[in-house]
């Protein structure tokens, strides 16, 4: 075991508030391994701190209208003091923007640049003449070459999926602009990564028990090839590349957030009065340096970073990244655009940190993906929390103060079943070890919850209420036993549920300062004075999870209606144009489906002057009954076209809504009567 830890959590953008996702992901599997790691008085440091740079804020500052220094000072502080609500132990927040980071960021690019690492290329990037900038690949729309969705993001089809490359698109139009962008070489420096293939590939096959997740992509990376990947922007918001011919250019956000963790590390030491501490934590080899982040972060601190810590050379390699998938919400994809998120401040507005804390513990996305609803989340508290722990708990505590004026009673030879279930301790204590040590935090947390099951059936067995009268030292041991159960849980505990553990522990007057490997089964002295019992934990009724679920879909629905976006116009028509259409008002005289076709309705339409069929793809909207006797507008100089045998001649004129849903534009002239 090496003599220290260094912990990081993926430093969060600082665009928007935390949610539930996040804290699944990284923040809270890195922070009950801290907490773990405390108790058992191992040298600990945790590290995070918002993401200040990229492309992701100055998208939020344009969506917000200010700028994007206010919008990463609202979110930083937002961030860093939710975490501390929400009880996330980091030693350090820091930022990105920070004088430190700066300077430490360009002088780790310095460093690499002088090695000679860099590739500097020419190469076209689409570029906006009325901005005068070239456009980062979110900054592009345009129509998707693989699906036709006229909306899709140069690195991206949210619509399809597909990955994209903004030179792609078809008809790319600037966002900041609406314009067309022009094609204009620029140069940037590469990070090439396929000279260190052979080296990654031989560090990444020497890392031990990491997760299959992680393992899996790193080498499905490594198999596909690696790529030089470009590490400058052309941009104004980052931090500056360090170099004269570089203007204008800033490090991309890639290159310099890892290196944020480092900077946190330098500021965490300044401000502790010991500047050079840092180096301890980042370049003595007997560090272990673990990085916990989402996985669509494994690229990058799997691959990228350590090839950026391998070629500076001054610096300790992550021992493990252990990864967690994503955490779904109510059996759908979390997302934030869509409204589709609990987020952290308001779930603290309603409910106490360590709650949360202990039900997403049990379903963290450590394998694969997992989801979170307001139902388990009830259960698992009413359930587990109330029925089993703090049920136990209560038995033990309450009928200690009954029957034995508050004082742990003395024991005295013990029963079979006594020393089983004092035995439970150490045998639950190792079992909780192994799953922590190994990143299974789930294991953990059902584990330590078996030791209170544990406790709960003794009570039950060993019927003190029966015993008291028939046979007091028995009914003594039951109770001196479950004390000492108690006590071990409140320890145990600790890393999920440090508040209320903390209430627990002082119950049962163990000090502060007690460590893991002090955990035994007589924590608790005979004749001790407990204290009064807290309530630990009350249950959750029903009304109050269906609000949280209300609310949920209500914002999603609100974030329907802000979203709906109108398609972009069309070219200019010229007046000619618009007069060659022969627009008339028509009766519908009929409509019937059509054969095997979803969509089309055949209707007949009275346009004055002759009867004329016209085929509409408005079968799912409407039924032909509903629509006779109508009179809309109708394109009367169409060419006709065939369509599953029918030939159409014309159009019916229709109004469509965001969702999709379909209305007539309707006249109450005369059938044939022309519509200017
Ligand atoms: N801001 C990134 C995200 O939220 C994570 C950055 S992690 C760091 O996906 F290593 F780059 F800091
Ligand atoms: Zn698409």
């Amino acid at each position: 075991m090496s003599k220290r830890t260094l912990i990081t959590s993926a430093l969060p953008y600082a665009n928007g508030p935390i949610h539930l996702g996040h804290l699944a992901g990284a923040y809270l599997p890195a922070d009950l391994y801290t907490r773990y790691l405390r108790l058992r008085g191992r040298d600990v440091l945790h590290i995070c701190g918002s993401d200040e740079h990229g492309v992701p804020i100055t998208i939020a500052a344009e969506k917000e209208g200010i700028t994007p220094q206010q919008v990463v000072d609202k979110f930083h502080t937002m961030n860093k003091q939710v975490f501390e609500q929400f009880g996330i132990d980091f030693d350090y927040y820091g930022r990105t923007s920070s004088a430190t980071h700066k300077e430490t960021s360009q002088a780790f690019f310095k460093t690499l640049h002088d090695q000679g690492l860099f590739k500097k290329k020419t190469e076209e990037q689409l570029y906006d003449d009325d901005a005068s900038m070239f456009l980062p690949d979110r900054y592009v729309k345009g129509e998707c070459p693989k699906c036709g969705h006229p909306e899709a993001y140069g690195d991206q089809c949210e619509k399809c999926g597909s990955s994209l490359s903004p030179t792609e698109l078809i008809n790319p139009i600037s966002a900041i602009s609406g314009k067309t962008p022009i094609l204009k070489k620029t140069e940037h420096w590469y990070l090439p990564l396929g000279d260190f293939q052979q080296k990654l590939e031989k560090w990444v096959d020497s890392r031990e028990n990491w997760k299959a997740n992680v393992a899996g992509q790193c080498k499905s990376w490594l198999k596909s090839g690696l790529e030089d990947r470009a590490v400058t922007r052309d941009l104004t918001w980052g931090v500056p590349v360090p170099l004269p011919d570089a203007a204008g250019k800033v490090l991309y956000v890639w290159f310099d957030a890892p290196i944020g963790y480092i900077s946190a590390t330098k500021e965490w030491a300044e401000k502790r009065g010991e500047p050079d501490l840092w180096k301890t934590y980042w370049q003595d080899e007997e560090t272990d340096l673990i990085h916990f982040i989402g996985k669509d972060n494994i690229v990058f601190h799997c691959i990228m970073f350590p090839a950026m810590l391998m070629q500076h050379g001054d610096y300790v390699l992550p021992k493990n990244v252990p990864a967690n998938e994503f955490l779904n919400l109510e059996g759908r994809k979390l997302s934030t655009s869509k409204g589709w998120a609990v987020w952290l401040d308001e779930y603290m507005e309603e409910f106490e940190p360590d709650l949360l804390r202990y039900v997403l513990g049990t379903t963290l996305p450590e394998t694969k993906d997992s989801d979170f609803s307001w139902k388990d989340f009830q259960a698992r508290i009413n359930g587990e929390l109330a029925d089993i722990l703090g049920n136990f708990v209560f038995r033990a505590t309450s009928f200690t103060q009954r029957f034995f004026d508050g004082a742990v009673p003395k024991p005295e030879s013990l029963s079979e079943a006594d020393k089983k279930a004092l035995h439970e301790i150490d045998v639950q204590k190792k079992q909780i070890e192994t799953a922590y040590d190994n990143f299974r935090f789930r294991e953990a947390i059902a584990e330590t919850m078996n030791l209170a099951r544990a406790g709960n059936r003794y009570f039950t067995e060993t019927e003190p209420w029966k015993t008291r009268k028939e046979a007091p030292q028995k009914c003594a041991n039951t109770l001196y036993v479950c004390a000492q159960i108690c006590g071990a849980l409140s320890l145990l505990f600790h890393p999920v549920m440090p508040r209320k553990m903390n209430l627990l522990r002082e119950q049962l007057g163990i000090p502060a300062n007690t460590t893991w490997d002090q955990i035994n089964d007589h924590l608790v002295p005979a004749g001790y004075l407990l204290s009064d019992e807290p309530i630990l934990f009350n249950k959750i009724e029903d009304d109050v999870v269906d609000r949280e679920i209300e609310k949920l879909k209500k914002k999603a629905a609100e974030a329907k209606t802000e979203e709906s976006s109108y398609p972009p116009l069309k070219e200019t028509a010229t007046f000619d144009d618009f007069m060659s259409l022969d627009l008339r008002a028509g009766k519908i005289l009929k409509a019937e489906k059509v054969k095997k076709s979803k969509k089309l309705l055949k209707i007949t339409v009275d346009v004055g002057f002759e009867k004329r069929t016209i085929l509409s793809g408005i079968s799912e909207f409407f039924e032909p009954d509903e629509i006779t006797g109508q009179t809309v507008v109708v394109v009367a100089n169409l060419a006709p076209k065939k369509m599953m045998g029918i030939e159409s001649n014309g159009m019916i004129l229709m109004g469509e809504n965001s969702d999709g849903v379909l209305h007539f534009v309707s006249t109450s002239a005369e059938p044939g009567s022309p519509v200017t």
